[in-house]
């Protein structure tokens, strides 16, 4: 076996293809229904807010989907991202677990997000759309998307989560140096913002109520499209361009994987990763995969599976997901890209049928967690990415206990350079330990009434 710590792809090798799940699923995802009629969700009912390339993908039947020349050529300014083998974070735990991470903060925007953002700026600008409408709950997506608006030459508009555009302006003025807008939410601009702060002035906002502003906004003007940086399944098949080049570094490294970990906000970082695994997965031979979630939002652990709106103000269509209801108000904590209520319906699913575990951790383990990772092996993790962290780092522990070998490989979804006051918050002791309190939780589901 290699004693590398850092196993690198050429251009050559960046995957040519996204893969797609739905078709080798054992069973069919439950439809998506339209909010009003609560009937099957037609292609032509997205169409007011997506361009259909997407929105044939979202369905489509094919097992892989060729990745367009131009969006090819963006990948590659920061494509193929490095895998490595954390050889001094398994010293400090004295583990005999080898441990593996597939690092995404090399893009230019610091995470895993513009795998997607740039391929659905390609198709919205190939359908003649000008300008892009989305939410952000950490500022990762949104600037992504700006990011990727520029690359095409579109104006983007960002409906930034209120504590996130008060905790993190770096990252508002990083969209702003890519030429987008941004506006705190709730905000003035839409009327579902405007309904909620006529009845709550002082919301800190939520990912749910950023995304009925993006959707109403996109909705009201013919040349905006309305961009989402997770949840659907067009989002997670673009990003398994992470899992596809993970697998050929794994096989550089000598090593296959026991246990693939990521963090899970919506599902796009951890679907990633983990659906090329999945299908090995579908043939009897797969690792065992775990999703990491935030205590103070416990979607998959803690939420139940039933058709729910995707946002707020019920603009969405109804999905089948894990979900803490649509008026579900999780408190800031510092990971902001995992406060959302919902999750991807094909996650769920996969959760579902057994495919996939989910655990959860309050944010002082996963802040320990971060603070040595980055003393081990140096990279300062976004706190959305510590997640995964704790979770490799306790798989390893529990080797170390069964004195067992294993290989554990984890996404490393982006680098946490904007969220140092998290960071002194936690060094200088002013974080707390959060766990939502499991009678509001039951309060907030039983207010989903879907009608479904
Ligand atoms: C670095 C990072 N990791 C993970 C996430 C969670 O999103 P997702 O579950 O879609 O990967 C975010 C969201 O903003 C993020 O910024």
């Amino acid at each position: 076996m290699s004693e590398a710590s850092k196993f690198l792809l050429t251009d050559s090798q960046i995957p040519a293809v996204w893969v797609n799940v739905l078709p080798s699923l054992p069973e069919p995802l439950a439809p998506p229904l339209h909010p009003g009629t609560h009937q099957p969700l037609t292609p032509q009912d997205l169409a007011p807010i997506f361009p259909m390339e997407l929105i044939e993908q979202e369905f489509s039947p094919k097992p892989e989907i060729d990745i367009p020349g131009e969006v090819m050529d963006i990948y590659r300014l920061w494509r193929a991202t490095p895998l490595y083998r954390a050889r001094r974070l398994e010293k400090a735990l004295d583990t005999p677990a080898h441990i593996y991470y597939k690092y995404e903060g090399t893009s230019p925007a610091g995470s895993h997000k513009p795998n997607t953002a740039v391929a659905q700026a390609y198709y919205n600008k190939r359908a003649g759309i000008r300008r892009l409408a989305t939410e952000t709950g950490a500022g990762q997506w949104g600037s992504a998307l700006a990011l990727a608006c520029q690359m095409f030459g579109m104006e983007c508009t960002v409906y930034m989560v209120r504590v996130s555009y008060d905790q993190k302006p770096y990252r508002r003025m990083m969209m702003h140096v890519w030429g987008a807008e941004v506006f705190a939410s709730p905000s003035e601009q839409t009327n579902a913002g405007r309904g909620v702060l006529a009845a709550h002035p002082d919301s800190p906002g939520s990912l749910g109520i950023a995304i009925s502003e993006a959707v109403e906004d996109a909705a009201t003007h013919a040349d905006t499209n309305y961009s989402l940086g997770s949840v659907l399944n067009h989002v997670l098949m673009h990003q398994t361009v992470i899992g596809q080049e993970a697998k050929l570094q794994m096989q550089m490294a000598g090593e296959e994987a026991d246990v693939v970990i990521a963090c899970f906000g919506g599902g796009s970082n951890f679907g990633g990763l983990a659906l090329p695994y999945v299908l090995d997965r579908f043939t009897g031979k797969g690792p065992r995969i775990v999703a990491i979630e935030p205590s103070a939002c416990p979607t998959l652990t803690k939420g139940k599976f039933t058709y729910d709106y995707g946002d707020t103000a019920k603009l969405t269509p109804l999905v089948k997901m894990f979900t803490l209801g649509h008026d579900f108000m999780p408190p800031g904590i510092h990971a902001g890209g995992l406060r959302y209520h919902g999750a991807s319906p094909l996650i769920s699913h996969l959760v579902k049928l057994g495919h996939i575990e989910a655990k959860a951790y309050t944010q002082l383990p996963v802040f320990e967690a971060a603070i040595q990772f980055a003393r081990t092996e140096g990279i300062l993790p976004a706190p959305e990415s510590a997640h995964a962290i704790r979770g490799a780092i306790d798989e390893a522990l529990a080797a170390k206990e069964e004195g067992k070998g294993k290989v554990i490989l984890f996404g490393l979804s982006g680098h946490g350079h904007f969220d140092l006051s998290a960071y002194e918050n936690f060094i200088s002791g002013k974080l707390v330990d959060y766990e939502y309190p499991g009678r509001e939780i039951a309060e907030a589901i039983a207010g989903i009434n879907s009608g479904v």
